[in-house]
């Protein structure tokens, strides 16, 4: 009797605790590939290719958590890869890719008015696929390089999708250089990006840019905005 009633609660907090730990968080991912069996030459996913899928494709009423166009969510691994429209190694077999180069509009990703990926960032996707499509982690962000060059290509690469010149998300236009100024300057694009609070975190429903870029941002901006 008194062994009841001391087991009961037990297996209560057990499952108790069991239920609380499989609450599903959106971002949930696998953990990156640490084989590290890296070259020069590997693409990043987290770094380089996720930051593309979420800045260009996984915004509100496309391919977010919640709009899920199509049952495609663009926004980590998992996602990317359970849509089965990725085939490792074979781009040419990889609807994610081929979705990229239609000229029909009604086809095209991502949908007008967000402009088509450029050719380096479809290379690289290209690349990504034919090394295996890897849960790849590599950081070679370098902080000695803060001009504005630098932090355009990590501004185009993780926010244009939703803060281009055509409809721009949050009014906030991130298309060139006095608008990204503008931004930094009033303090907001830096909170964004650090997830301060009363500031909407940014990238929208994806993970913090690396620690790295956002010191790249901050050091062009203590060193006064230029337009190098
Ligand atoms: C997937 C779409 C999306 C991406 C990618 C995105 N944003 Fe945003 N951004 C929004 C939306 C939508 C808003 C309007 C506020 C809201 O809904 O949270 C916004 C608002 C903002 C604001 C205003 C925040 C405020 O509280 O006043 C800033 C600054 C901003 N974004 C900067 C960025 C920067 C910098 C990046 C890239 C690192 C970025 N955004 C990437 C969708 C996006």
């Amino acid at each position: 009797m008194i062994k009841t009633q001391i087991i009961l609660p037990i297996i209560g907090v057990i499952i108790m605790l069991s239920l609380l730990s499989c609450k599903h968080n959106p971002q949930e991912d696998i953990a990156p590939d640490l084989n590290n069996n890296y070259t020069n030459d590997s693409v990043s996913f987290q770094t380089e290719i996720l930051p593309l899928l979420v800045g260009n494709c996984a915004m509100t009423g496309c391919h977010d958590a919640t709009t899920a166009a199509e049952g495609v969510v663009l926004n980590n691994y998992n996602n990317v890869i359970n849509t089965g429209k990725v085939s490792a190694f074979d781009p040419n077999n990889s609807e994610l890719y081929a979705v990229l180069l239609e000229t029909d509009p009604d086809k095209r990703m991502p949908r007008p008015p967000t402009p088509p990926l450029n050719q380096e960032q479809i290379a690289l996707i290209v690349k990504w696929i034919n090394q295996g499509a890897r849960n790849t982690n590599i950081i070679r962000c370098d902080t000695n390089t803060f001009n504005f060059g630098a932090v355009q290509t990590i501004v185009n690469n993780s926010c244009m999708g939703c803060h281009g010149n055509s409809n721009p998300q949050g009014g906030i236009n991130l298309s060139n250089y006095s608008y990204i100024k503008q931004e930094t300057q009033s303090g907001k694009l830096l909170g964004s990006i650090n997830h301060l609070l009363g500031i909407s975190p940014m990238p929208k429903g994806g993970n913090k840019i690396e620690a790295c870029k956002i010191t790249i941002i901050q050091k062009w901006a203590n060193a006064g905005y230029l337009n190098n």
